[in-house]
């Protein structure tokens, strides 16, 4: 399995700040409306952290936390976070560190199409939800759809799926796929 290298990183970084803040925004605002207070929130594929620092920015009561396959991915997050109280860690979406029934609320940004396992992820990702809890997953909307959500659907039984249209792109070419434990 490929992970992201350290130059790799380096550079999503930079193009996700300059491309991705828009997107972040629009994850946030659907996390902030999702969880009560002081929730417990897990963003699966986290990357160099973006998503969480905006998601931090606008409600810092929230409990973070953000694993990623890439060690280099997780360092550069690290520096993005640093001195928030926000959990990170190294660990493949297959096998997560977080005990069963212990997230509120799961949320992956751009990640899924690249997670080589989806039937094991899918079925972590349900281990660690408690009874009621939901997870909100945008990836791209033309890519590996049919078996992501034949993956979803298998583990959670209903999924929703809603076309995400960001104000400044022609297309639209996000869709999130929502589901509840
Ligand atoms: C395109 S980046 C998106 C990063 C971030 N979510 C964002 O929106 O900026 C995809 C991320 O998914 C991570 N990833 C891919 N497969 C994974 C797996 N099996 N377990 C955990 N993370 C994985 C990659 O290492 C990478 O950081």
């Amino acid at each position: 399995m490929t992970t992201f290298g350290y130059e790799q990183s380096l550079g999503y970084d930079r193009r996700a700040t300059r491309l991705l803040t828009g997107l972040y925004r629009r994850i946030a605002t659907d996390i902030d409306a999702n969880t009560t207070d002081s929730a417990t929130v897990l963003d699966l594929g986290t990357g160099p952290g973006k998503l969480l620092s905006h998601v931090a920015a606008r409600r810092p009561d929230l409990r973070l936390h953000g694993i990623d396959l890439s060690p280099h991915m997780i360092e550069i997050a690290r520096r993005t976070l640093a001195g928030q109280p926000i959990d990170l860690a190294v660990a493949d979406v297959a096998e997560l560190p977080h005990p069963h029934a212990s997230i509120d609320f799961a949320v992956s940004s751009l990640s899924m199409h690249e997670w080589p396992d989806l039937p094991a992820a899918v079925t972590e990702l349900r281990r660690v939800l408690r009874p009621g809890g939901g997870a909100a997953i945008f990836d791209f909307r033309f890519t590996r759809t049919r078996e992501i959500r034949r993956a979803l659907s298998t583990v959670f039984g209903s999924v929703d799926t809603e076309t995400v249209r960001l104000p400044w792109h022609p297309v639209a070419v996000i869709t999130c796929y929502r589901v509840t434990a």
